[in-house]
């Protein structure tokens, strides 16, 4: 009789990030709202991963918000105790907040996460030019933008190095053609050119980063990324590392109501959309009544009740929808009146799982069971 391997597949290399090693290399992508909070953060950090808290508009299912009011110091208080709700669960993992650039309050998010223990910022949806500058606190924080090109990744190095003296302690490169959320192109005809493609642009990254920094920026790639094979592909292109949203959405610890994730089991080839965002940039999301109104140029939610993004459509032009109330309304359940965002890969999702069985798929070939929701 043989005694089966433990593992059907070779290890993964664990994945240095400034201070910290991360046993393995994935990184959770932040999902905002409350997609990513508290228990996904720590189910991924307990796997071995970064668990990612996504810090937009945490406060809206809060005790702390009242409408109208106090809308940033509720965000405030919504982070730190989601931060300190994740260390309670993951006490020896490493758990990260995502701040995007393009949120109101992205350097009170940033200070707020340093100097409660976020281990890693990552920080998109613009260019985090001044991050450094917000997370002076504890040097140890380990600072990752998220790019999309070569060119912005040489423009911020260059600009930490100079005004800084640091460099990025890791690398996001976001693929725009198959990412979920806001996607780092200007608008919806520039996707799924080639230039932006995960294949084109992480040798790009991989490249530089060796010959001009000895390899010290570690290149993440993000992105349609499910399973194995992808893993191994993003490391044969010189990716040293993985971040992945979609993949975790329908999860026993992922934030998100039920029916939310019922929404990805029951989406059908031809259920992903783009969107404009008010933030100014596309975004891919699944396939629902809110996003059918929308593109119909129907009657949607267009009040802006929080002032969460810095420039915004919705607020300043009275066109496109009120962002925030739109994914607070997906994450509680709302499904008729929600916005879902998602990566190419929605349609993929059976049923639920644990975070731990996705693990233990990608390190050592173990199918997962999924289980349906009931209703
Ligand atoms: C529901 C959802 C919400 C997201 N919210 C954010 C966010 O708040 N901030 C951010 O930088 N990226 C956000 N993203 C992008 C992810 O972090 C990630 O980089 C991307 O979706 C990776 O592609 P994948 O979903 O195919 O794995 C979001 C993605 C999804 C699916």
């Amino acid at each position: 009789m043989t005694i089966p391997s433990p593992s059907a597949l070779p290890p993964l290399p664990p994945l240095r990030i400034g201070e910290y090693t991360v046993p393995v290399p994935i990184l959770q992508g932040g999902m905002g709202v409350r997609v990513s909070a508290h228990r996904l953060a720590a189910a991924v950090a307990n796997e071995g991963g970064v668990g990612v808290i996504a810090a937009v508009a945490l406060s809206l299912a809060s005790k702390y918000y009242e409408k109208g009011r106090d809308y940033y110091r509720a965000n405030v208080k919504a982070l730190i105790d989601e931060l300190q709700t994740a260390r309670a669960l993951s006490p020896d993992g490493i758990i990260g907040v995502n701040c995007m650039v393009a949120i109101r309050d992205f350097e009170a998010m940033v200070r707020t996460s340093v100097e409660n223990g976020a281990q890693m910022i990552v920080s998109g949806a613009g260019l985090p030019l001044r991050l450094p500058e917000f997370a002076t606190a504890n040097p140890k924080t380990a600072l990752i933008p998220i790019i999309s090109s070569l060119r912005a990744a040489k423009l911020l190095a260059k600009r930490w190095h100079k005004l800084y003296k640091r460099l990025p302690d890791a690398m996001v490169f976001e693929d725009p053609n198959l990412a979920g959320g806001h996607l780092g192109v200007k608008n919806a005809s520039q996707l799924f050119a080639r230039e932006y493609d995960t294949e084109v642009v992480v040798p790009e990254l991989a490249e530089w980063s060796r010959s001009e920094y000895g390899d010290e920026i570690p290149i993440v790639t993000a992105g349609g990324i499910w399973d194995r094979k992808d893993i191994d592909r993003a490391f044969s292109l010189g990716a040293k590392g993985v971040q992945m949203a979609s993949r975790f959405i329908c999860t026993f610890e992922c934030d998100a109501h039920d029916q939310y994730k019922k929404a990805f089991i029951d989406a059908k080839e031809g259920d992903v959309v783009i969107v404009d965002s008010p933030a100014g940039l596309p975004g891919r999301a699944l396939k629902t009544s809110f996003t059918n109104a929308l593109l119909r140029g129907g009657e949607v939610a267009n009040h802006c009740i929080a002032t969460c993004l810095d420039a915004c459509r919705c607020r300043e032009e009275k066109e496109t929808f009120c962002i925030a109330l739109a994914l607070h309304r997906a994450q509680q359940g709302d499904m008729e009146n929600g916005l879902v965002f998602t990566g190419s890969n929605a349609t993929r999702h059976t049923g639920l799982v644990h975070v731990r069985d996705i693990f233990q798929e990608l390190l050592h070939g173990i199918p997962v069971q999924p289980v349906p929701i009931p209703g």
